[in-house]
């Protein structure tokens, strides 16, 4: 199977019911040091390499949900760029890999990102929507949906039209239904600054 195929399957499949939204208990002081948590994360991603899943594409993911939160009450924007960073670190190939969202998933306890001021909460849906992301479902959560309509968002880069429907969000339905261009972001100290990083 195709790494073209394989995503078109992920998005294809049926929604399953929408997550249970958390939408408190957001850490609002905690800052990402992402350049520091990108330290950690590059020795240990299978995908690093890759054209389509690598970190080029991370930042895309972070760049387009930044972007998608502004206009989602309730989205932790930390939890995006977490959920960028980490959701297809853990990916081996560009073919079928569902199993990679749980060793995304599995980042998120495993690189004591508690020590960056994430709240247990913050954790939660880090690791719901890395687990998750791989279902080709949709989520009533806006900080869930966020990262996976950025993440779908982004399917242009394989061809792919991104559609309304396997959007979980207005903003990304808006974003989709107009076929919207998102600015190309190269740096992650840029995106940093956006969840008020150094
Ligand atoms: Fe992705």
């Amino acid at each position: 199977m195709s790494w073209r195929r394989s995503i078109r399957t992920a998005a294809d499949k049926p929604s399953t019911p929408a997550v249970a939204g958390s939408g408190n208990g957001l850490n609002a002081g905690a800052f990402l040091d992402i350049e520091e948590i990108l330290r950690r994360v590059r020795p240990v991603s299978t995908s690093l390499a890759s054209a389509f899943h690598g970190e080029d594409h991370w930042r895309e993911v972070a760049s387009i949900g930044l972007d998608l939160a502004q206009s989602t009450p309730g989205c932790d924007e930390i939890v995006v760029l977490l959920f960028a960073v980490l959701h297809d670190a853990r990916r081996i190939g560009d073919d079928h890999d569902p199993p990679h969202g749980g060793r995304g998933a599995a980042l998120v306890r495993s690189l004591g990102l508690r020590q960056f001021g994430l709240g247990e909460t913050q954790l939660a849906l880090a690791e719901t929507a890395c687990r998750d992301h791989t279902g080709g479902g949709l989520s009533a959560d806006p900080t869930i949906g966020t990262c996976w309509d950025a993440d779908r968002l982004t399917l242009r880069r394989v061809g792919i039209e991104p559609a309304a429907r396997y959007m979980s969000t207005p903003s990304g339905r808006a974003a989709a239904a107009s076929g919207r261009r998102f600015a190309r972001v190269t740096e992650w100290s840029a995106l940093a600054r956006r969840v008020g990083g150094p």
